[in-house]
């Protein structure tokens, strides 16, 4: 059976990072099977897609988004036969499964890039980027997104090859026939094995401006402060970008109803609209990286959520995440993980699952997964972090100085393993884990909050049930309230006569109301057990209300 058409706009997808999900072998990390183990999990949360990280054989210097063979599924997280029965069970459930897709740069292990390096007249050599250096230097000054020269010199020709993220990442060259017609082929067999749709990995950078010209250089914009970096909007939205992803719809991924997802960088609201415009028939939606890598506070947050509505408005549909793969856990940076952690965690949820857009969730935010602090760098495992490490020890701070600045900063914090139990490794897997468990896994896993009904992830459970039997916190229009407020985030959800007033207090302290919001509403939903008289006009820490408005 064919799905509706836009069953992305009315569900929740949940994003699974798949190493740390659920190991079902012993082998210390995340698989398919293990997914297969936790289906009833999820559908019991009541989400209907699920976003699966890349599981294909790789080398894993980035956690698979280095891909050796698209084909394929790695020994480590299972098989084919694996994925095919993962989908079937799924479906049954009424779940969807959504493939991550890596296509701007390949694993220097891919076959394509092995014969590619071999000779400057070999078939595939410009399936990749290679320059000759210049003045014996690289052949222009991009950086790598992770840091140093975006350059590598390669003994066997040479020549350069372009990587915008690690050097064992490098870039594609999307000009060449070759490269479109093999991937596009990839995709539909994927389509063919059922998949339902997929995530797109930085998917705007992958045409390249032409010539490769210099980059303006300007201070501290990066993720590392203090160092010189490239006017990195250079690297997107390139000529015969929205050409390209047209193509990809119209002739792949159109014909199977397959729904898209893009990550999208270096992007204003004002321009990424273009990429969802159903006119254009381009992507379905694209996530927004600026919300997921500010953490400044609140403020931040929802001044971009409404610039993304507005821009969208009439034009596209939206998204709404405040945490991924690739960010520190949100509970760590926008909540408080001490004292206030259950209460600001429900208040995330309460936000993320009533804003306009479909809500992204990432795994363990439903527990309140928090930080971690490891010890010292041999505890880590991102490759990026190691980068980022490398590259501010040899700035000259000091090796303790630069880890303490990163830690808090680490990718990894939201990529240790998922807390199903309080026994060992969180019931994670019955080895050794490939990264360690956060220690807190006693106190915070899914076995103990499936038995408290005032839990994290009950509210999650009513939030997702509720959301999706109210329209008009789907389709309704936006209205942005006390919109100065650095603590609270208001606003107003309508459709069709029907309404709902939200109002979040992000922060530790007791916030007062706007005059004209005291008393407005009827309570349906909050994370207080109560709400005494004398409470209405102010919120207490972390509070959370979903009102109705008749
Ligand atoms: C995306 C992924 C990230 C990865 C990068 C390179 O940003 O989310 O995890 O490192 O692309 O593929």
């Amino acid at each position: 059976m064919k799905a509706a058409p836009h069953w992305w706009k009315e569900t929740i997808f949940y994003e699974i990072f798949l190493r740390s999900f659920k190991d079902s072998d012993g082998n210390g990390t995340g698989d398919l099977r293990g997914i297969l183990e936790k289906l009833d999990y999820l559908k019991d949360l009541g989400v209907g897609a699920l976003w699966i990280t890349p599981f294909y054989p790789s080398p894993l210097h980035d956690a698979g988004y280095d891909v050796a063979d698209y084909d394929d599924v790695h020994p480590e997280f299972g098989t084919l036969g694996d994925f095919r029965e993962l989908v079937a069970e799924a479906h049954k459930r009424d779940l969807k499964i959504i493939l991550d897709l890596v296509l701007n740069h390949t694993s220097e292990e891919h076959p394509w890039f092995r014969e590619s390096r071999r000779a400057k007249d070999d078939p595939k050599r410009d399936y990749y980027i290679w320059r000759p250096g210049k003045d014996g230097k690289e052949p222009n000054n991009w950086m790598s997104l992770v840091g140093g020269s975006a350059w590598e010199y390669d003994e066997a020709t040479g020549e350069y090859y372009l990587h915008l993220f690690s050097k064992h990442q490098p870039d594609l060259n999307w000009n060449h026939p070759m490269v479109k017609q093999g991937t596009f082929d990839m995709v539909r067999r994927w389509l063919e094995r059922g998949a339902d749709g997929f995530r797109l990995d930085v998917i705007n950078l992958l045409m390249k401006p032409p010539g490769l010209p210099d980059g303006v250089y300007r201070e501290g914009s990066g993720k590392i402060d203090g160092r010189y970096v490239l006017d990195y909007p250079l690297y997107a939205n390139n000529p015969g970008m929205h050409e390209l992803l047209h193509e990809l719809r119209r002739d792949v991924l159109e014909p199977y109803g397959a729904a898209t997802v893009g990550e999208v960088h270096f992007t204003p609201a004002s321009e990424a609209w273009k990429y969802v415009d159903p006119r254009r028939r381009e992507l379905d939606m694209i996530v927004q990286v600026d919300i997921l890598f500010d953490r400044t506070g609140p403020k931040f947050v929802k001044d971009r959520v409404k610039e993304w509505f507005l821009a969208f408005q009439g034009r596209g549909w939206n998204t709404m995440a405040l945490g991924n793969h690739d960010t520190p856990r949100m509970l760590s940076t926008l909540g408080n993980d001490g004292p206030w952690r259950t209460l600001s965690a429900k208040a995330l949820a309460a936000h993320i699952l009533t804003s306009p857009g479909t809500p992204f969730l990432y795994q363990g935010d439903e527990l309140g997964m928090t930080n971690v602090a490891f010890g010292s760098m041999d505890d880590y495992r991102d490759i990026e972090m190691r980068r980022f490490y490398e590259q501010l020890v040899r700035q000259g701070k000091p090796p303790e100085e630069a880890f303490a600045w990163l830690r808090p900063r680490s990718r990894d914090n939201a990529r240790t393993p998922m807390q199903w139990t309080a026994e060992g490794n969180a019931g994670f897997t019955a080895g050794t884990p490939w990264i360690g468990v956060n220690p807190n896994f006693r106190e915070i896993n899914a076995a103990a909050q499936a038995r408290d009904p005032d839990s994290i992830l009950a509210f999650y459970r009513r939030l997702i049930a509720f959301r999706k039997a109210n329209p008009a916190l789907i389709h309704g229009s936006f209205y942005p309230l006390m919109e100065d407020d650095e603590r609270v985030v208001a606003y107003r959800r309508l459709w069709e006569g029907r309404g709902f007033l939200i109002l979040i207090n992000y922060s530790d302290q007791v916030s007062p109301l706007e005059a004209g919001l005291v008393g407005k509403g009827r309570l349906l939903i909050g994370n207080y057990p109560d709400l005494p008289q004398e409470c209405a006009a102010r919120l207490r820490p972390w509070e959370a209300r979903i009102l109705a408005l008749e």
